[in-house]
């Protein structure tokens, strides 16, 4: 280990984001109600451009008026490249109720983007004497945003969490696709001319989760487009919790559960975990670093695995 230590991410759930368009205020109270532990406020692509404004202040008032429970409550901004990010921020800091507790900013293509976002924030924070401190979460959804995902990550102490963008991932990347995630028809490989399918996201959320860690930030898997397609989620969800994801949006309500269940460790891993800790306690009682656990080896690497598990386990159940 290096001597700087790793930093903790944020300690609160985020297995599922719940998205609705800020258009469409009907449904706030739904995501609300649902169980979903962060709540995305969008104003931007699933937003018209003459709907902007109504948006704007739809959301401004539901930050205030609905009743959020206790959910991590988040607002998408536009992009850096329109001309709406900026009021978007301002009207949001200005008007809204200390309810609000981050802004998601899109389409972030390197740390100065993130800078700007934060210094405007900075500046009508101390204007209005906001006293709690705006949060910021960004999404990884061009080149230019995987290529400089490090800078990324370490641009602010205000970010939590940063998201893969499947769909304008791929528009950006020019991949031959319109899925928005998900096992890719065209992506495979062949044996004895039998196709075994790969996994085109893999390295951008590998780099993702490699960044997110180094700076003690949330790694989060973005959208799954077919919510008609369960089994396609949940093994999308399963392959990003593997790789050490610690959530996915939801763009539809049917997949808040698909969501918590993938996120949550079962009882099972958490009960393993806890008999590996227990074991390799015993070991170093015995004055050894190594131990057998059902037949395989555990060592001192086992017991910070396990303790992965039971402390995501611990802060889902507080
Ligand atoms: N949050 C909470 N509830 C939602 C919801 C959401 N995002 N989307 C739909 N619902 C509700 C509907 O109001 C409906 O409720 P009801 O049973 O009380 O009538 C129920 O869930 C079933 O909805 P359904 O008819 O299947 O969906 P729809 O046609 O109303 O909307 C979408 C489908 C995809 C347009 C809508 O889910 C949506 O806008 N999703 C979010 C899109 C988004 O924010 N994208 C940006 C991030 S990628
Ligand atoms: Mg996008």
């Amino acid at each position: 280990m290096s001597f700087r230590l790793q930093p903790a991410a944020p300690a609160r759930p985020n297995r599922c984001q719940l998205f609705g368009p800020g258009s469409r205020p009907a449904l706030f109270d739904k995501m609300a109600a649902s169980a979903a532990d962060v709540i995305n406020l969008d104003l931007e692509d699933s937003v018209a451009p003459d709907d902007k404004p109504q948006a704007r202040q739809n959301i401004i008032q539901a930050i205030g008026d609905v009743d959020w429970g206790n959910k991590h409550l988040s607002v998408r901004i536009n992009g850096l490249d329109t001309p709406y990010w900026y009021r978007d921020v301002v009207d949001l800091l200005e008007q809204s109720s200390d309810r609000l507790d981050q802004i998601m900013i899109p389409k972030v293509g390197c740390a100065a983007d993130v800078y700007a976002v934060d210094a405007l924030v900075t500046a009508v924070e101390a204007a209005r004497g906001r006293k709690k401190r705006i949060a910021l979460e960004v999404i990884i959804e061009s080149a230019a945003g995987i290529a400089h995902v490090e800078e990324i990550a370490a641009s602010s102490p205000r970010l939590q969490a940063m998201s893969l963008g499947a769909a304008d991932f791929a528009a950006s990347m020019g991949m031959q696709t319109t899925g928005i995630g998900g096992t890719q028809e065209n992506y495979y490989m062949i044996r004895d001319g039998v196709k075994h399918w790969s996994d085109p996201w893999h390295w951008a959320q590998a780099a993702i989760v490699a960044a997110c860690r180094t700076h003690g930030v949330l790694p989060v898997d973005g959208p799954f487009g077919d919510f008609s397609d369960d089994e396609g989620f949940r093994a999308q969800a399963r392959r990003s919790a593997t790789l050490g994801m610690v959530g996915k949006w939801a763009i539809h309500p049917k997949q808040i559960a698909l969501a918590n269940e993938v996120f949550t460790p079962s009882e099972a891993q958490v009960t393993e975990a806890r008999e590996i800790l227990a074991a390799m306690e015993a070991a170093k009682a015995a004055g050894q670093g190594a131990a057998t656990y059902k037949g395989r080896l555990i060592d001192i690497a086992s017991m910070r695995q396990a303790e992965v598990i039971v402390r995501q386990a611990e802060i889902i159940g507080s």
